[in-house]
């Protein structure tokens, strides 16, 4: 494949369908706060596409639109209106019934479908998520939401009821923590700041959400939804540069929980700015660099298949891709064999082709530094061993495989979040599972072979090492109800359907002796509904 022929997928304007077409330029001045769409009139932020523009204007990447550069001094605000809205705890959305709070849900829900079509085209233009992924990951978030609900009505079924124990009657329930930032990533833009942003809801805390650099505009249809489906001031928003608006909310010691995906680094220096570090949960996903781990004895064509998109879907910018291949040396040349024919038939293209695999990357520069791994293996001993690796045009690089990949490359411990596929060989295990063990980061691990005693042994020896351990397949986060996290730089605190709940409250009782004065007391808040705590009013 030339420079010329990926050049030339790039498409002219006319050539995009119809359906598929951002004709406009989105200027979002609008940002929430305090339950108004509140319009902006500084500076702003250009979005352009990974998508470059017309062929006759290569150069140019597809100008889609601008959005708010916000100050500390309006950040600030925002973060006012949160508060207010949680008022210690005794705002109308902390005290509301749990049955209340999910109708809120439900009514965001309902709205939010009605901007699929949008989003999913935005999707495709902000970040150049396929056609295909796009709409998973928009239909996987609305399903998240509903079994959302429907977890936290069973969690409600088991606290509705009264418990004795040593002379003691008490009521004990999960209750919210406060103010929740919540800023998703790049790569699942929607989905995974929604997998924070609703159960913090959810659970009656307040919100201030802030989109990730690359995927800003697409939120945009889903503001008013927010506004009209929750009391003033729960959700909130912020745009602009992170020092300029993260940083005076941390610093104002005000944010209750902090969940955020994005680096360590990142995280780290949020964490910091906190002045009682103590008072602050986090729920952090972080870096991660997954090894699939291929035995003597794997399933080749299997593996080739978990292997391929494991590594390559959305062009391996997954946390849970597989950022590195361990190949047993006495199979190395029929898999890499087969692997590389398999990546060479990867469609390059547009999002919206059905038949594109590997779509520009949004990432600045993301296309050199990707090079530059790629040339440092090279350098120390690699070869690019699939005929279209290292080809690139503009922002679409071919899927690259390196091969022997070793311990002094930068691929070999680098998360290089594209598709670039490092492959080390193998002859003893102590190998792959020295690297795990030496690895800064623990998600996930994948493992592919037939011998089950082998791998009964290695499972035993994983799981102590990573937080999850696939076999014969791809690393991967779902089904959602299965807990995610990670060991050392990869995560802080779990999340699932459940485990989300569970991340953004805490137990919290009210608790009586068991005398008669005090149990006519308990009985008279129960029959005469007086609190919502205090009940056993069941949800159906
Ligand atoms: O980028 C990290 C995502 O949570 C991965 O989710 O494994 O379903 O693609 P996924």
């Amino acid at each position: 494949m030339a420079h010329s022929e990926i050049i030339s997928m790039f498409p002219p304007e006319h050539t995009v369908p119809e359906q598929y077409l951002l004709d406009y330029p989105m200027e979002q001045r609008e940002y929430l706060c305090d339950g108004e769409i509140r319009q902006w009139y500084g500076d702003l932020q250009d979005v352009v596409s990974p998508i470059h523009g017309a062929i006759l204007d290569a150069e140019q990447q597809k100008f889609l639109g601008r959005y708010p550069l916000l100050t500390e001094k309006v950040a600030l605000e925002v973060l006012e209106s949160a508060c207010n809205a949680y008022g210690n705890g005794r705002g109308l959305w902390p005290i509301m019934s749990i049955a209340e709070r999910i109708l809120c849900v439900e009514t965001f829900t309902c709205k939010m479908v009605e901007q699929r079509q949008e989003v999913v085209k935005l999707l495709m233009w902000e970040i150049g998520k396929t056609l295909s992924d796009a709409e998973k990951e928009f239909d996987r978030t609305i399903d998240y939401i509903r079994d959302t609900i429907d977890a936290l009505k069973d969690l409600d079924r088991t606290s509705s009821r009264f418990v004795f124990e040593a002379g003691i009657i008490g009521q004990i329930r999960r209750a919210p923590l406060g103010v929740v930032l919540c800023m998703g990533p790049f790569n699942y833009p929607l989905n995974e700041t929604f997998t924070t942003l609703i159960p913090a809801l959810i659970m009656g805390n307040t919100v201030v959400f802030k989109p990730p650099k690359l995927g800003v505009l697409l939120h945009k249809p889903l503001l008013q939804a927010f506004r009209d489906s929750f009391p003033n001031g729960v959700v909130n928003t912020v745009y602009g540069d992170g020092q300029e608006v993260v940083g005076p909310l941390m610093k104002s010691g005000r944010i209750d929980v902090l969940a955020f995906i994005g680096t360590s680094r990142v995280a780290d220096i949020l964490k910091n700015q906190h002045p009682k570090p103590h008072r602050l949960r986090c729920i952090l996903g972080l870096e991660a660099k997954n090894a699939g781990i291929i035995l003597s004895d794997a399933d080749i064509e299997n593996t080739v298949k978990e292997c391929v998109l494991g590594s390559l879907s959305f062009n391996g910018q997954r946390c849970t891709a597989l950022k590195v291949l361990f190949i047993h040396r006495n199979i190395a040349d029929t898999f890499i064999d087969r692997f590389c024919a398999a990546v060479d038939k990867l469609q390059l293209g547009m999002p919206w082709d059905s038949e594109t695999r590997i779509t520009p990357l949004p990432e600045p520069n993301k296309s050199a530094y990707l090079n530059e791994l790629i040339e440092d293996a090279v350098g120390k001993g690699a070869e690019i061993v699939n005929n279209n690796g290292g080809k690139a045009g503009h922002t679409l690089v071919a899927p690259t495989v390196v091969y022997p990949v070793s311990a002094s490359m930068r691929l070999f411990s680098e998360e290089q979040f594209g598709p670039v596929v490092p492959i080390v060989p193998f002859d003893t295990m102590e190998e792959p599972m020295n690297y795990v063990a030496d690895s800064a980061y623990g998600q996930q691990v994948s493992i592919f072979g037939n011998d089950h005693k082998e791998i009964a042994q290695l499972v035993d020896a994983l799981v102590n090492q990573v937080c999850r351990v696939n076999i014969n397949c791809q690393c991967q986060r779902g089904p959602d109800t299965f807990p995610f996290t990670g060991r050392k730089d990869s995560a802080e605190g779990t999340l699932s359907v459940t485990d989300a709940l569970r991340a953004f409250s805490i137990r919290t009782l009210a608790a009586a002796k068991e005398t008669t004065a005090n149990k006519r007391i308990l009985q008279s808040i129960v029959t005469e509904r007086c609190s919502k705590f205090l009940s056993t009013d069941f949800i159906f």
